[in-house]
């Protein structure tokens, strides 16, 4: 047993989405949530950069003593995460675009891809698109604004509407049935991107994987919290306290 914090890291809001689903599947567990968001978007940074910036969140979410840090953010997964395994001695829970469960979904042999221009241009994504998809297409799209639209707020407008049309457009006339989420902060857009697609498109976002894969992880370490231990929900951010709080309010209401 071990009440320490798990931390859950995005380069801002995106990762509340894996929030939601390790809080829901781990209602005991004190969870310590750290959205940069001074530095986002990542997906349009240079690797290096955004790799100082990861470190020094660790290093803060580790000075609360976190047991184990879900990178609640693929673009992230992919710059740090061998690093971070290499470097601390705690577990590391990495995103993963859901290219298995949707090279198994589909009935069409094609799979629509979204994620940040980072991730698609990464060997990363090249080298688990050749382990899954054997026999199966896929299409990548960069999901272009998206990211900002979660960040200011303005998932509803006619712009964003647009934006997310633009992208999956192009999907659904070269005939993808399956639609991965490859960005944390995607799933906030899920209702958008579904109208878009049409209702015969199945829709896969990663996070319940995740939340799944962390309990397992702390079952593997025996590092699970009380059943009797009240929980205690924190966020940090590197844009200061007015951040924190809006990370606060979504994550609540979520
Ligand atoms: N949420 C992040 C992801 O999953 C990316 C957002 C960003 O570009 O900062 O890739």
């Amino acid at each position: 047993m071990n009440n320490s914090p798990i931390g859950v890291f995005d380069s801002g809001m995106g990762g509340l989405s894996v929030w939601r689903e390790i809080r829901k599947a781990l209602p005991h567990e004190t969870i310590i949530y750290y959205g940069d968001g001074a530095n986002c978007p990542y997906g349009e940074k240079p690797a290096s950069e955004v790799l100082g910036y990861i470190d020094s969140a660790v290093r803060e979410l580790l000075s609360h003593k976190t047991k184990l840090i879900v990178l609640a953010c693929n673009t992230a997964t992919l710059i740090a995460v061998k690093y971070l395994r290499q470097i601390y001695d705690i577990p590391f829970v990495g995103m993963e675009p859901a290219i298995k469960p949707a090279t198994a979904a589909t009935h069409t042999g094609k799979i629509g891809v979204l994620a940040t221009r980072t991730s698609l241009g990464s060997d990363w994504f090249g080298e688990l698109s050749g382990k899954y998809a054997k026999g199966v297409k896929i299409i990548p799209a960069v999901g272009e604004g998206f990211v900002e639209a979660v960040e200011n707020g303005t998932e509803q407008s006619e712009s964003t509407r647009l934006l997310v049309e633009n992208a999956v457009h192009p999907l659904i006339e070269a005939g993808v049935d399956c639609l991965v989420l490859g960005c944390t902060h995607y799933p906030f857009l899920a209702s958008q991107i579904a109208e878009a697609a049409g209702s015969n498109i199945r829709i896969i976002d990663p996070s319940p994987a995740i939340a799944r894969r962390v309990a397992s992880l702390l079952d593997q370490y025996d590092i699970k919290a009380d059943q009797s231990h009240t929980p205690e929900y924190l966020f940090l951010s590197a844009a200061g306290a007015d951040y924190s709080a809006r990370l606060r309010k979504r994550a609540m209401s979520l």
